[in-house]
């Protein structure tokens, strides 16, 4: 079915379904500046006065023409904040100055190939380019840029995306830090991965302490290279993912990047001290699956319940990648918000599907992350060939319900943040933020709901188009000094 007849029967305007586009254009496309724009225009509602922070996402945005086919995951990465502070709003947006983008920015054009391309083993500056692109985390006074592949994070500056360069947690860093690094708000721990594709250890896990200083490393011993995303924490365990999704060794041989979900080997769920060995791994084990993300974990008695957005077969709808996929097309998301109690006495694992609604990119209040979370605040999948989301689902994880709020026709957005209200005292009080693209005007907007019932509270004009992107984050306004707007 040609993607034409899919939206006229989903009834998605021809307009829109033009501007999506692949992800290297319409929706996805980059901006090739950086801006600084105070007094952004309010044109729904009014900002909150208590509302005081940065609202940011990370997203891929290439530079320079790619050498061959691009992959959304490609692009330099680029970070676009909304500041706020009594009632105002200014708008920047910086790429991620990494190495390899200082070096293509030198030649004048690219100089690495994607990952749909063979490993270029000869680039004198290394195979593939580490953009920095993926996630964003505060933490030790610094905002850091994480990557999907696993490298060296950078350091941004707060208050103006400036970046301070590569991050070795001041010295003390023993490997990269992938993403998705988890923070305890209540400790300051940050709790991060790394993996690699080529040789062992496959992964490795740390521990920053709120100093910004890893005093905790440790390799994780898994089978073979896989494709890892994401963990989970609780105050005393953290949970690694050891997912069949594999990298093919004998491809990597050959001089390519091949995945393939192999659903014989099961899903295995490491549960590890926080400042545990490696060889303290316990792996529970449940069905074959993927995770990109997970919601959220805790600890209740002697179970470790873990909520996460499993994908039962991220290669259900084709068994053989196509090589020339200038997509994720061979990736089946189709996530569904999924519990699992892991009984830590027996060993066994209980999953049950929450919903039938796919959802992805969830938010929680980041305070009651590792504690028992109520309520996850869920970009629901627009049912187009692309990955767009076109509303929140708010879930009550304690009482099994939910709400939906639409961004609007041809609206569409992504991760969003949720912000309590100061001094509040129930778990929902507060604001849920996000951008919005609007597929007819090609325009952005900041959204602020409140987090209640969804309502907007307000809504924010932003001077240029803020592309569909990966991670965001909300820092708040004490961590980043006054004057921010
Ligand atoms: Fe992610």
């Amino acid at each position: 079915m040609s993607n034409g007849i899919l939206h006229r029967m989903l009834g998605v305007p021809e307009l829109i379904a033009a501007k999506i586009g692949s992800y290297g254009s319409g929706l996805f496309g980059p901006v090739d500046d950086e801006r600084n724009v105070t007094d952004l225009p309010v044109i729904e509602g009014e900002i909150p006065t208590e509302l005081f922070g940065m609202f940011a996402r990370n997203s891929p945005n290439p530079r320079f023409a790619p050498r061959g086919r691009y992959h959304w995951f490609d692009g330099d990465g680029m970070v676009h904040a909304v500041y706020i502070e009594g009632g105002k709003a200014r708008y920047q947006n910086r790429f991620v100055q990494t190495r390899g983008l200082a070096l293509e920015q030198a030649a004048g054009h690219a100089l690495w190939s994607g990952i749909l391309e063979p490993i270029d083993i000869k680039n004198p500056h290394g195979p593939i380019k580490n953009t920095a692109n993926t996630d964003l985390v505060f933490h030790g006074g610094k905002l850091l840029a994480l990557w999907w592949l696993g490298a060296e994070p950078y350091a941004l500056n707060g208050r103006d995306l400036s970046t301070e360069g590569v991050w070795d947690f001041h010295g003390t860093a023993k490997a990269g830090c992938a993403s998705h690094a988890k923070l305890d708000t209540q400790t300051g721990d940050l709790m991060f991965f790394d993996y690699s594709a080529i040789r062992p250890p496959y992964m490795t896990y740390g521990v920053a302490n709120k100093d910004g200083r890893v005093d905790h490393h440790t390799a994780i011993d898994l089978p073979g290279p896989r494709l890892l995303h994401d963990l989970a924490i609780t105050p005393n365990y953290t949970v690694l993912l050891d997912l069949p999704l594999l990298w093919r060794n004998d491809k990597l041989q050959a001089g390519k990047r091949y995945v393939a979900f192999d659903k014989s080997i099961p899903a295995r769920f490491g549960i590890l001290p926080r400042r545990g060995h490696g060889s303290q791994v316990r792996w529970l084990e449940d069905d074959a699956c993927y995770i990109f993300h997970t919601v959220n974990a805790y600890e209740n008695g002697n179970e470790l319940v873990l909520e996460a957005c499993r994908i039962a077969d991220p290669m259900a709808k084709l068994r053989e990648p196509p090589s020339d996929s200038p997509r994720l097309d061979f990736m089946d998301l189709t996530p569904y918000l999924t519990r699992w109690r892991f009984d830590l006495t027996t060993g066994s694992a209980k999953r049950e599907q929450l919903d039938d609604v796919p959802t992805e990119f969830p938010a929680i209040d980041v305070r009651r992350r590792g504690r028992n979370a109520r309520y996850a605040y869920s970009p629901r999948l627009a049912r187009t060939p692309t990955l767009l989301f076109e509303g929140f689902i708010k879930y009550d994880l304690l009482r099994g319900t939910s709400i939906y709020k639409g961004f609007g026709e041809g609206q569409f957005g992504c991760e969003g943040a949720f912000v309590p209200r100061p001094g509040a005292t129930d778990e929902d009080d507060g604001w849920v933020v996000t951008f919005t693209l609007d597929g007819f005007t090609d325009t952005s907007n900041l959204l602020v709901l409140n987090a209640r019932d969804l309502s907007t509270a307000a809504r924010i004009s932003l001077p240029r188009r803020v592309p569909i992107g990966f991670h965001s984050t909300w820092v708040p306004g004490e961590l980043l000094g006054t004057g921010i707007a």
